[in-house]
């Protein structure tokens, strides 16, 4: 059975370097798409309360018979509850829509600056974090000068930084700020929602390895150190994508797709996302 590497997070905590993202599964394929990546052997599910599935994915969850310490969900707080209380009331009602005791890391989804301080949801999030009903928090979609208000006004590093990550935008800044204040980037849409994988670069450098483009454009975010967790609701793509752990990139290859970037995003810019949802 293939073995995923663990990341050690900055408070101990152990995240699976490669997950199963399920943005955009419609609630009623969740659980079947969910457990056939828990089949496969994934142990880390992505979900978010905007997604609208976390039902459904601790339905899989419990019935795919694995013990829950055994498998990594993380959910986000939705934009429209960004108040102290609105925050803590909303995990609550992520948790029961789950039916789960803990989860394992819950992030801020956007820093949706023109809606509220992000500072007060932080808090809010370190106080679900010391009730041990969290066992990891962090943001998404921070940029760097969101990072340092946190950095300065709270006592809690963000564990994880969950932001856009591709050959098309490779986000060398806020990656480089992540590593030197220990916060660990988790790479969202790795596949560009598959606008890569018709790159002429990636793909001749998949043929050269006999693995597809896809693998390939995974293959460059695991060995960057980022967690990646790509979506897919074909069960064929779910085996493919987590297939990447028989081949190593060379260090012309990983420097020929990192060239690639061309500061291109496939959602919207965290300075100018303030939409509730
Ligand atoms: N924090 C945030 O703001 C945020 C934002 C976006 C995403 N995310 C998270 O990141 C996860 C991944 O991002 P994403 O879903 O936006 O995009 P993605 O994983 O980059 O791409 C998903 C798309 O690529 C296709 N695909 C997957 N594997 C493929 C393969 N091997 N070959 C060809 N096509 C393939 C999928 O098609 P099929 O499904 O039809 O197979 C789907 O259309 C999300 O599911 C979510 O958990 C977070």
């Amino acid at each position: 059975m293939t073995v995923v590497p663990s990341i050690l997070l900055n408070n101990g905590v152990e995240i699976p370097q490669l997950g199963f993202g399920t943005y955009q599964i419609r609630p009623a394929e969740t659980k079947e798409a969910t457990l056939t990546a828990l089949r496969v052997g994934y142990r880390h599910i992505d979900t978010a309360e905007m997604y609208g599935n976390e039902k459904q994915v601790g339905e899989a969850v419990r019935a795919s018979g694995l013990p829950r310490d055994e498998i990594f969900v993380t959910s986000k707080l939705n934009n429209g509850f960004h108040a102290y209380d609105d925050a803590l009331k909303a995990f609550d009602r992520t948790m029961e829509d789950f039916g789960f005791d803990v989860l394992d890391l819950f992030l801020i989804h956007w820093p949706m600056p023109a809606v509220g301080d992000f500072v007060e949801t932080w808090r809010a999030m370190e106080e679900i974090h010391r009730s041990g009903r969290a066992r990891a928090i962090g943001v998404s979609n921070f940029q760097i000068h969101h990072l340092r208000r946190l950095l300065e006004e709270t006592e809690t590093v963000p564990a994880v930084n969950q932001i856009e990550v591709h050959p098309y935008l490779t986000q060398d800044e806020v990656r480089d700020f992540d590593v030197e204040q220990g916060i660990v980037t988790q790479a969202w849409s790795p596949l560009a929602r598959g606008k890569v994988l018709h790159d002429p670069v990636i793909q001749r450098i998949a043929a050269g390895h006999r693995k597809t483009p896809a693998q390939v454009t995974l293959r460059w975010q695991l060995q960057r150190g980022d967690v990646v967790f790509p979506k897919s609701i074909t069960p064929e793509r779910v085996r493919e994508n987590f297939d990447l752990f028989d081949f190593v990139l060379s260090g012309p290859e990983m420097a020929e797709i990192s060239a690639l970037d061309r500061d291109e995003r496939v959602g919207p810019h965290p300075d100018e996302f303030n939409r509730i949802l």
